[in-house]
């Protein structure tokens, strides 16, 4: 069964790793409610029981999509957390008035996303809601206000950012009456930004943890024609008989799970094995040369 995660001290329990539902809609052939349903459930059985989604995520369908296949088993929601990020608006067949994509963070915009992510999914509150992107014109006060009322009102449980850098979440922070519980960024071998930018260092200064998104380089980490990735397979082909046989996805799973900021990072597959296969990763502990075995292969070149 997969550990639990805190991601505040304060806060409310998560999965060690969370489920992600960017590309839920992305193949041709839509998952039915109740096939949706059925890995749902089968991932609340193996203990990954965080779901991370966005209203933006499919073109503003995923949420209905998860609330859809919720409403199957009035059980499953209570074994969920729900993540949820609102803040990015896009141009598409729902809102042809749209003439350009643009961020908007401002406090009532966030309350009506929030109480729409409430309707499509069918639940009463959200675990936690993040702030999608930085929006440059609003003023941290005005997100905060939208926060502090969706908190007031019981709508979300926590609160978060995502794709923040250290001064915007501080900012926003000072601002809030509930700290913040994490910043959702891109982390992986292929993106290690979070620990040269300050990122991975702030939440641990805050006591809090960050969530990693696109935790296999959106795929690139697999592929043959990558030649970072190549180089990265061929480094994990080296460490495999260390770690049980484990696999490229599972070592780049537990490189990013063995950083003392605790990242809790998001699986973007929808097959039910590679997600059970990213579960596995949670009971592997790199050794200190392997970890850096494997930043050296990504990075191709040695530590400074
Ligand atoms: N906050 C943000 O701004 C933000 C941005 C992007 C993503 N996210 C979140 O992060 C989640 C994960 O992102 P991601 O989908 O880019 O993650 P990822 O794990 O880096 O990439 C997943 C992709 O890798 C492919 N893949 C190839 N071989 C795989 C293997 N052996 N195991 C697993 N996947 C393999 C998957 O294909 P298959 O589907 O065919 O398995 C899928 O297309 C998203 O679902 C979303 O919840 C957040």
């Amino acid at each position: 069964m997969l550990p639990r995660l805190r991601l505040a001290q304060a806060g409310p329990e998560f999965s060690r790793l969370a489920y992600g539902t960017w590309r839920l809609l992305n193949d041709a052939e839509h998952p039915t409610p109740r096939a949706l349903l059925e890995r749902l459930q089968r991932c609340a059985d193996l203990g990954l029981t965080t779901i991370d989604t966005a209203e933006i995520y499919g073109g503003y369908r995923v949420e209905e999509a998860i609330g859809a296949a919720l409403a199957l088993d009035k059980g499953l929601r209570a074994r969920l957390e729900i993540v949820t990020k609102a803040g990015i608006y896009v141009p598409n067949a729902f809102h042809p008035n749209r003439k350009v994509s643009y961020y908007d963070a401002s406090g009532a915009r966030l309350i009506k996303s929030a109480e729409k992510s409430l309707r499509f999914l069918g639940v009463d509150h959200l675990d936690l809601l993040l702030v999608h992107r930085p929006d440059w014109l609003t003023s941290p006060d005005d997100t905060a206000e939208g926060l502090n009322r969706l908190l007031k009102d019981g709508k979300i449980r926590c609160a978060g950012v995502s794709n923040y850098n250290v001064h915007q979440l501080e900012a926003l922070d000072a601002r809030v009456s509930q700290p913040l519980v994490t910043n959702q960024v891109e982390f992986s071998l292929l993106r290690m930004d979070p620990i040269f930018d300050g990122v991975t260092d702030q939440c641990q200064r805050l006591g809090i943890k960050p969530m990693a998104w696109s935790p296999l380089g959106q795929g690139r980490l697999m592929r043959r024609d990558d030649e970072a990735g190549v180089r990265v397979q061929q480094a994990a082909a080296e460490m495999a008989p260390r770690y049980d046989g484990a696999t490229v996805d599972q070592l780049a799973f537990a490189w990013i799970l063995a950083h003392p900021s605790r990242p809790m990072p998001i699986i973007g597959s929808n097959r039910i094995e590679r997600i059970e296969s990213a579960v596995r990763a949670a009971s592997i502990t790199l050794s200190r040369e392997d970890w850096y075995a494997l930043w050296t292969a990504a990075q191709g070149r040695r530590i400074p």
